[in-house]
């Protein structure tokens, strides 16, 4: 049985993953780890929960040592619009952290896994059908991270045999944890003002496409990645995955759909406008569906009908 490390355990994706993980591998072969113990987390209540500042090489170390940790799903980092406040800072935590971890994984004989990104694809990246092996030249400091991060990862794979594996993720949309200071999270958030307020301001423009995925799949798909046979995989970092393309417009439809009153305007934010053209329309994912079975299970309809159900019963337990 793997012996999991997930860094960033409290963020959007950990929050989720640990539970999931737990469920999967057993509670004691999952070993969650953030910077803070926050009071009534599932995440640091319900099993192995460790403090691990990523800055800190040696706090990484000691956590795998003790653990005897064979698997590091390092998710700590900075988002888009938080990395442009403060990209030394994005490029510190995203490209630093990762190195300090593939050193880790080089010296104690662990395999890796890291999120990519929509964001490692700029302006001269074909933007529908976007295809797995693209040129990437990314306009933002998150996307220059993540774009450095997944040569890191193929480099550690090839030149020490580090078993790394990653996804370039989409928006994901999920109710438990928000987003911290994304692009996409126009997605996400959309989807509380819809219950609380029945009408949300986007900050990104009518339409603009983006490839999002729902959280479960998200989840899924790590799993996957990280059980597939080696052998099986050509790529390795990092698959072009998606499971839907919208505009905001299409989002609201759809949520009008179950909430009839609901309105949509529009206060375009100018730098996450400009992020998001930036990006794909939509990606081209064959390579995941066929060399890692990648198969999303959610579409805009379906998320939707779940998310304001699922949000609607988290908002009611919170009152
Ligand atoms: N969801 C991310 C962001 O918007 C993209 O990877 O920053």
């Amino acid at each position: 049985m793997k012996k999991i490390l997930i860094t960033g355990a409290l963020g959007q994706i950990g929050s989720e993953l640990t539970s999931y993980m737990r469920d999967i591998y057993g509670i004691n072969n999952v070993i969650a780890s953030g910077r803070r113990t926050p009071k009534g987390s599932k995440v640091v209540e319900d099993g192995i929960f460790e403090l691990i500042n990523t800055d800190d090489v040696n706090q990484i170390i000691n956590v795998v040592k003790k653990h005897k940790v064979d698997t590091i799903i390092h998710l700590a980092a900075i988002l888009s619009a938080v990395g442009e406040a403060n990209p030394i800072k994005a490029w510190e935590v995203n490209v630093g952290s990762l190195l300090s971890v593939l050193e880790i994984a080089r010296t104690y004989d662990c395999s890796v896994f890291t999120p990519s990104s929509i964001a490692v694809f700029g302006d001269y990246s074909q933007k529908f059908k976007t295809p797995q092996d693209e040129v990437q030249k990314p306009a933002t400091m998150y996307g220059i991270t993540k774009s450095s991060g997944e040569l890191l990862c193929d480099y550690y794979f090839k030149r020490f045999g580090v078993d790394t594996r990653g996804i370039r993720f989409p928006g994901l949309i999920s109710y438990e944890t928000l987003p911290g200071g994304g692009t996409t999270d126009y997605a996400v958030h959309i989807y509380y003002e819809a219950l609380k307020n029945k009408k949300y301001t986007s900050f990104i423009k009518e339409g603009t496409y983006m490839d999002m995925m729902y959280m479960p799949d998200a989840l899924n798909a790590i799993v996957e990645v990280m059980e597939t046979d080696p052998g099986k995989l050509i790529h390795r970092n990092a698959f072009n995955v998606t499971s839907m393309s919208f505009a905001p417009e299409h989002i609201a439809q759809e949520i009008k759909k179950h909430i009839p009153e609901f309105e949509i305007t529009y206060d375009i934010d100018p730098i996450r406008q400009a992020i998001a053209e930036s990006w794909p329309d939509f990606l081209d994912d064959t390579a995941a569906r066929e060399e890692w079975g990648w198969n999303p299970k959610y579409d805009l309809k379906s998320m939707t009908k779940d998310m304001l159900a699922k949000l609607k019963e988290k908002i009611k337990a919170i009152n």
